[in-house]
């Protein structure tokens, strides 16, 4: 059977989703150990046990996209 690619998955105004076999690296070098098959990443900055996401983009209102101004959020 062939193994399933790994994907990378970038969710709207939240982490990028990180789904199959990928090493981690630090900005060390150093491998960072990985705990689950499926890891989220936080892209936002502000989580607190980083480089995972802590769900904290949620409370911070974190969007992926530009306001366009017209004031219809989301
Ligand atoms: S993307 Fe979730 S805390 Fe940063």
């Amino acid at each position: 059977m062939k193994p399933r690619p790994t994907t990378i998955t970038a969710y709207p105004d939240g982490p990028l989703i990180v789904r199959g076999e990928a090493v981690l690296i630090d900005e060390h070098g150093q491998p960072i150990p990985q705990r689950r098959r499926t890891v989220a990443l936080c892209r936002c900055g502000v989580s607190a046990i980083k480089p995972w996401c802590d769900g904290t983009h949620k409370v911070t209102g974190f969007r992926t996209a530009p306001d366009d101004g017209h004031g219809d959020e989301r």
